[in-house]
């Protein structure tokens, strides 16, 4: 840790990470205070999925360290296990379980890797569904909702193990333009309600009112952060504006 007096929620600390020869990740690092919104973005292949898929050791790193609650949590002896029920993360593509109940897929992790009994993991996921607005379509299996409500139960089912810290990649690139609203909507709710979240996204008027800070990434460096107003109104780099110009003309 970087000091005595306060812990981060999440250190990253000169992380370096590389695939073969190709380095991916170079010298990063940036820290997230409790209820903190940190926004990632950056050009396809900037290391963005890569630097999310450290921090749950989905991806091994080179050098560095990561720290989630003051913990080390990166080097052999941490268990991985452990660490995953306190990081939780929501991809791209929702990867529900076809032959469950939104309710019953939320309830899985809770049951088998918490070891709640039915009752109190059916409690559970009730309460995270009507979180995101999907209390009526609790016993719907994936394949009876739609795109926008199958990522919400994504996010259910990774807030019903009660993580410190959420991980977003990308979470609305699959999902049909009027389905993108809804998904967003959830995580900014998730957000005033104070969850520490780490998100990689296009939406850049979500992260415009929604980060307390902006990381822009470019050939797996950390080219400029800041607070979005910094980085969209007033970027110290020609390389953040020209890119979050072209980003945010793409997506709107
Ligand atoms: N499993 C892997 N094996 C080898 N190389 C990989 C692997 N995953 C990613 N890479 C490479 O690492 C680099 C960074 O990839 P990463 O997926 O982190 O980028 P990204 O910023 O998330 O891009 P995108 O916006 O397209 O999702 C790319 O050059 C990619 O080809
Ligand atoms: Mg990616």
């Amino acid at each position: 840790m970087s000091d005595n007096e306060h812990t981060y929620l999440l250190e990253v600390d000169r992380v370096s990470q590389s695939y073969g020869t190709e380095k991916v990740l170079r010298d990063i690092s940036f820290e997230m205070d409790r209820g903190d919104v940190t926004v990632l973005v950056g050009p396809s292949g900037s290391g963005k999925s890569t630097m999310l898929r450290c921090v749950n050791r989905l991806t091994e790193i080179d050098s560095g360290n990561i720290y989630l609650d003051g913990e080390r949590i990166t080097g052999p002896d941490v268990d991985v296990n452990e660490l995953r029920k306190e990081v939780g993360m929501v991809f791209q593509d929702f990867n529900l379980f076809a032959h469950l109940t939104a309710r019953q897929n939320i309830m899985l992790g809770p049951r088998r890797v918490l070891g709640l009994d039915k009752e109190e993991a059916g409690k559970r996921a009730d309460e995270h569904l009507e979180m995101v607005g999907l209390t009526p379509q609790a016993d719907s299996y994936p394949g009876e909702l739609s795109g926008g409500q199958q990522q919400r139960v994504g996010i259910a089912r990774a807030l019903a193990m009660e993580p410190k810290l959420m991980l977003f990649d990308e979470p609305t690139s699959a999902l049909d333009p009027e389905l993108i609203g809804e998904v967003l909507e959830v995580m900014r709710d998730l957000a005033d309600r104070g969850m520490t979240m780490l998100v990689v996204t296009h939406e850049m008027s979500f992260a415009r009112e929604v980060a307390s800070e902006m990381l822009f990434l470019d050939g797996g460096k950390i080219v400029e952060r800041g607070p979005p107003e910094q980085l969209f109104d007033r970027p110290e780099e020609d390389r953040t504006a020209s890119f979050l110009r072209r980003i945010t003309e793409m997506h709107s």
